[in-house]
């Protein structure tokens, strides 16, 4: 008995302390201040990118102030500020804040880094992956994913019962080819033995939930309790890298992947930065967790950028059809097949895609953390060890940058349209320094499945209506379906 008082005692006491460290950090700077972020989050239904969305539209301030547990948090709406974090003041701003455990193997990648010279040096080593020319080398390896996707719901009409799913597969597979290239023995890519790990590493739930909470909100507890975000994976994942390394270093034959590039490294040995002096050695285990960062950085937000793209089609026959003749006319009469230098041509399906991440940005909100005191152009000061929230969801939504901001209308993106764009208020990839690194890999994969599906498939118009998951950091609609209608072969 003595126990559960002791407990509950332990919690209300939490709760209190969580209530009152920031409740008046930035009324004491005179700057509009409101709940707790993550507090609100727990306690309501919706994403995180709606919550910011909603507090966006509600005041009319261009800073405001909240907290994320035992850090004061700053929510951006001024583009010149944004440009300031995202870019131009970046020595100020060059982590994400997110916690990790120096004993998380998988956790310590590109994406989670918040050592600035760790960081800045594996991106610099990572980069070359995704320029133009080595992309164009490697479509070979998107396009076959692409084509087997295509068969694979062509010949199970099951799956096209949830759409989501399939794409998550889609998208899981040629991220897996372009990793570690497509083995001679493989038939079909869509058999990617990284499916179940990729799902179930960024799927929302109630403990994904709990566990951003908490690692937000009491830091210290991630090292404390030897807090493991992706250590059900790490046996897997590590293991797989290594076999493929191992296997791979004796083979001659060039296949542009990820893992080819990496052997390169590993064969030069210790990697150096020398404008900062900082020196890390290429093992398995850092490759393997670079690879785990492609994984998960790139499967769920490319599967959702597909699926919010057909589901916009789907309600927009106009626009449809005119991306029907486009493709159509790529493909030709007879010719089914697609090339880099097709999709580069394919100019109103770029402009659909851009106008999709617009609307649907599948990372709907930007974190930042204040690695040393500074001012924002606005003046308002930031110490170190603030974060700083941007919108994206909100900006993009935001009628002064999108008239009709709810309206599906890829013309925003024409050629001449997007130059009229302002700088800093399309976000999809983020922006500066730690702009997304998969970004030319991702509209060339989007564009290469919609390209294939469209050719052979089509729409049943409908009315679609969002509802989004709850998820910390995406924006979701999983379970939302739209139908399929298998084409004649030339239409
Ligand atoms: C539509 C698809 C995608 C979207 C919308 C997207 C979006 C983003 C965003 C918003 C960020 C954070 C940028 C910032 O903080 O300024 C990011 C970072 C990142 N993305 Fe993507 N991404 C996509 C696909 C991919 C793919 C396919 C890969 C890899 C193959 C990838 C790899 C990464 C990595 C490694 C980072 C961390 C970069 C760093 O911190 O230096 N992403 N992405």
């Amino acid at each position: 008995m003595l126990f559960i008082v002791l407990i509950i005692l332990c919690i209300v006491l939490i709760i209190v302390k969580y209530k009152t460290t920031n409740y008046d950090y930035w009324k004491k700077r005179n700057i509009l201040q409101i709940d707790d972020l993550l507090w609100t989050f727990l306690f309501n239904k919706r994403s995180m990118s709606e919550i910011c969305k909603d507090i966006y539209d509600k005041y009319e301030a261009t800073h405001i102030g909240t907290s994320m547990g035992s850090t004061p948090a700053l929510i951006l709406k001024d583009v010149e500020d944004i440009q300031a974090v995202l870019a131009g003041d970046f020595q100020s701003f060059y982590s994400r804040g997110i916690q990790i455990n120096p004993n998380d193997i998988l956790a310590d990648n590109l994406l989670f880094m918040g050592d600035y010279r760790k960081w800045k040096l594996i991106r610099q080593k990572l980069s070359p992956v995704f320029t133009s020319s080595k992309l164009k080398n490697m479509f070979y390896l998107i396009e076959k994913s692409a084509r087997d996707f295509i068969e694979l719901i062509e010949d199970n009409r099951h799956l096209r019962k949830q759409p989501f799913s399939v794409l998550y597969t889609y998208t899981t597979a040629s991220i897996g080819a372009a990793i570690f290239g497509i083995d001679t023995q493989t038939k079909n890519t869509m058999e990617s033995p990284f499916l179940d790990m990729a799902w179930k590493a960024v799927k929302p739930s109630f403990k994904t939930n709990i566990q951003v909470f908490l690692s937000n909100a009491f830091p210290s507890l991630v090292n404390i309790f030897n807090f493991k975000v992706f250590g059900e994976h790490e046996d897997f994942f590590v293991g797989i890298v290594k076999k493929v390394l191992e296997s791979r270093r004796h083979d001659t034959k060039r296949r542009h992947d990820f893992i080819e590039m990496c052997l390169e490294l590993q064969k030069h040995g210790i990697m150096q930065d020398f404008t900062t002096g900082y020196e890390l050695n290429p093992t398995d285990e850092v490759v393997a967790a670079q690879a785990f960062a492609l994984f998960i950085a790139g499967a769920d937000t490319t599967a959702n950028a597909l699926h919010f793209t057909l589901l916009e089609l789907s309600n927009n026959p106009k626009i449809l059809t005119k991306l029907h003749k486009e493709i159509d006319g790529i493909f030709g009469t007879f010719r089914e097949e697609l090339s880099y230098n097709d999709v580069e041509k394919l100019q109103y399906l770029d402009m659909v895609v851009s106008e999709s991440l617009r609307k649907y940005p599948p990372i709907g909100f930007l974190q930042r953390l204040c690695t040393k005191d500074t001012v924002l152009p606005s003046k308002v000061n930031v110490e170190k060890d603030t974060a700083v929230v941007i919108p994206v969801f909100a900006i993009h939504r935001d009628e002064k940058y999108y008239p009709q901001a709810d309206v599906f209308d890829p013309e925003r993106f024409s050629p001449r349209n997007v130059q009229s764009l302002p700088k800093f208020t399309y976000l999809s990839f983020g922006e500066g320094n730690r702009v997304c690194i998969g970004t030319r890999f991702a509209r060339l994969q989007l564009k290469a499945a919609l390209a294939w599906l469209l050719r052979r498939f089509t729409l049943a118009e409908q009315n679609y209506t969002p509802t989004f998951e709850k998820s910390s950091f995406a924006l979701r609609d999983p379970n939302a379906y739209y139908e399929l209608i298998p084409r004649d072969p030339v239409e």
